[in-house]
């Protein structure tokens, strides 16, 4: 599970992205949008309204609700952002991270679990993540219903 997720969000990404830079700066206008999680901050974690971030009661093995793996790819996947960034300042090219909040998708439990505990249409986020391509978003933003866009130019 923790090599999976991290082969899917973080260095799958990475590879992906390195794959498709020569393309990518031959743009007039070069842009980058990495989709990360509100679950993935680490000021986040501090937030104990967000249900994954209960602690669980004392005692082990631990049960209830939890996603350290797919959290900390998240988490390391932020950093490559930065790195991006860093590494395309010159070139500039815009690098965002998309948080596009909790949608009813096959993510985790599944389409119907998530809409039960509150999940948006994700086509509303689909909205949302365009805006911020297209440029609506200044240096950062807060869109729908938790979904948050940082800009870095
Ligand atoms: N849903 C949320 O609340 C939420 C919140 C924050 C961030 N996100 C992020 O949004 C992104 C999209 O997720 P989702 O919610 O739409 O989940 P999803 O419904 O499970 O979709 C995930 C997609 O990733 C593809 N995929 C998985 N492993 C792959 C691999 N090894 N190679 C190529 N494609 C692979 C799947 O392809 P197949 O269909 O072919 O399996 C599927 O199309 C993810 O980065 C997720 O972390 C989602």
């Amino acid at each position: 599970m923790w090599n999976a997720s991290w082969n899917v969000n973080t260095t799958g990404t990475h590879i992906l992205t390195s794959t498709f830079m020569p393309l990518l700066l031959k743009s007039p206008n070069p842009r980058l949008l990495f989709i990360t999680s509100g679950t993935s901050t680490l000021a986040g974690t501090e937030n104990m309204a967000l249900p994954v971030n209960k602690y669980p009661p004392r005692g082990w093995p631990k049960t209830g609700f939890s996603v350290p793996a797919y959290r900390s790819s998240k988490t390391g996947m932020n950093m490559m952002m930065r790195e991006w960034h860093r590494t395309l300042h010159e070139d500039g090219v815009k690098v965002w991270a998309v948080s596009p909040g909790f949608l009813a998708t096959g993510l985790g439990a599944g389409k119907e679990f998530n809409a039960k505990m509150g999940a948006k249409d994700p086509a509303d986020a689909g909205e949302f993540i365009k805006t911020v391509v297209e440029g609506g978003c200044g240096e950062g933003c807060y869109g729908w219903r938790g979904g948050a866009a940082l800009v870095i130019v």
